[in-house]
C-alpha cells in the first residue's frame, strides 16, 4: 500500500519519491520513524523530517484523545477464551482485544499450541465474550484470524483435530484463517503491513498471531554492534501491531523465545527477549513452563492492571484445557 505522500506537510512530489523509495510507503511508517532515520535520506533536513513525522501521526491518529473517548474505546473491547478457563479467570475473563498479549517459553511450553486453539476458539459462538450491549452487531460477524508463521510450525491438522473436539467444523476454522509463511523479518513485517488491506478489503479480522515475533529478528541481527538497529526494526514492527488492535478491536497475540538471564542472581532464571521494546508494547506477558505430563503453568507478570498469577492448564489431543 502506497500512500499519497504529498498531503504530508513540506513534502512535493520529488520528496515523496524520495521517502517511497527509502521504504516509508505509507504515512503509519513516517509516523513511526526516528527523525535520523529520515534524515538519513538525502536532502531531508531535521527540520523537515520533524514536521513529516508530526503531520503522519496526525493523519495516523496518533495523537492526544481524551479520557472519555478513551473509555468509550475501551467499552468495545471483547474477549476470547485461552480454552482453560484457570487461564482465563487471571486474565479477567479472556484474551483482550486492543491489546497484545505475549506467551514466552522455552521449547515445547505450548505456545504454539496456544495460538492454533485460538484461531479454533474464533470461530465459537460460546468462546466469544462480548460487553453488554458494548459491540454493534457486525463487530465479530464471521471473524476471521491472521497466523503470521515465522518457524513452519503451522499445522492444518492440528486445527481440525481440536475442531472437531468443539464440534465445530475444522474446514471452516481453515477457511477463516489466513496463514503466511514468513522466512525473514522483512516478509514479517511485510506480512503485518498486508492485514490492514485485508480488512479494507471486507475481511472481519479479529485475531492476528504472529508465532514467533522474535526468531527471525534473532538469527538476522546477531551480535552487539546490530542491537540497535534490530529493536528499533522490532519496535516499529510492535507498533504496528499495537495498531492494528486498537483501529480494529483485534486480539494481537505474540510468542516469544527465552533466554537465559546472565545477571540471573534473583528471580528467574530466563526472560523473554526482545527487551523493553516488547515488554512495554505488550499488555498482558505470560511465562509458559512444562509441569508434569501434559500440564502446563503460565505465570502472568507485568500487566499494568491486573496482579501477576498462575494458572494450571492442559496440552491434550482436544487441544488446551482445564
Ligand atoms: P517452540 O515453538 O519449539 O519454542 O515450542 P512451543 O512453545 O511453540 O511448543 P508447542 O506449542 O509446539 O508445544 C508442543 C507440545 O505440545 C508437545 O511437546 C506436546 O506436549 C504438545 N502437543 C502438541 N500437539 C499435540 C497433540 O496433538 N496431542 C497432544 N496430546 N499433545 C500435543
Ligand atoms: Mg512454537
Amino acid at each position: 500500500m502506497v500512500d499519497n505522500l504529498t498531503e504530508l506537510p513540506g513534502v512535493g512530489p520529488s520528496t515523496a519519491d524520495k521517502l517511497i523509495e527509502a521504504g516509508y510507503t505509507d504515512f503509519m511508517k513516517i509516523a513511526t520513524a526516528t527523525i535520523g532515520e529520515l534524515t538519513d535520506i538525502e536532502g531531508i533536513s531535521e527540520k523537515a523530517a520533524a514536521r513529516m513525522i508530526m503531520g503522519a501521526r496526525e493523519l495516523c491518529d496518533l495523537g492526544f484523545k481524551s479520557g472519555a473517548d478513551l473509555l468509550d474505546q475501551r467499552k468495545t473491547v471483547w474477549r476470547l477464551s485461552t480454552g482453560s478457563d484457570e487461564l482465563d479467570r487471571i486474565l479477567n475473563g479472556g484474551l483482550e482485544s486492543q491489546s497484545i498479549t505475549e506467551f514466552a517459553g522455552i521449547f515445547g511450553s505450548g505456545k504454539t499450541q496456544v495460538m492454533h486453539q485460538a484461531c479454533v476458539n474464533l470461530q465459537c459462538e460460546d468462546k466469544l465474550l462480548m460487553n453488554e450491549g458494548a459491540l454493534n452487531e457486525d463487530e465479530l460477524k464471521e471473524p476471521k484470524a491472521v497466523y503470521i508463521d515465522t518457524e513452519g510450525t503451522f499445522r492444518p491438522e492440528r486445527i481440525v483435530q481440536m475442531a472437531e473436539s468443539l464440534d465445530i467444523d475444522g474446514q471452516k476454522v481453515l477457511d477463516n484463517t489466513f496463514v503466511a509463511r514468513a522466512y525473514n523479518s522483512d516478509m514479517q513485517m511485510l506480512f503485518a503491513e498486508k492485514i490492514e488491506e485485508l480488512i479494507k478489503s471486507g475481511n472481519n479480522i479479529k485475531l492476528v498471531i504472529v508465532d514467533s515475533l522474535t526468531s527471525t529478528f534473532r538469527n538476522e541481527y546477531t551480535g552487539r554492534g546490530k542491537l540497535a538497529e534490530r529493536q528499533q526494526k522490532l519496535g516499529r514492527h510492535m507498533a504496528l501491531l499495537n495498531k492494528l488492535a486498537d483501529l480494529h478491536n483485534c486480539i494481537v497475540l505474540i510468542t516469544n523465545q527465552v533466554a537465559a538471564r546472565p545477571d540471573a542472581f534473583f528471580g528467574a532464571a530466563e526472560q523473554a527477549i526482545g527487551g523493553h521494546i516488547v515488554g512495554h508494547a505488550a499488555t498482558f506477558r505470560f511465562f509458559l513452563r512444562k509441569g508434569k505430563g501434559d500440564k502446563r503453568v503460565a505465570k502472568l507478570y507485568d500487566s499494568p492492571y491486573l496482579p501477576d498469577s498462575e494458572a494450571i492448564f492442559r496440552i491434550t489431543e482436544k487441544g488446551i484445557h482445564d
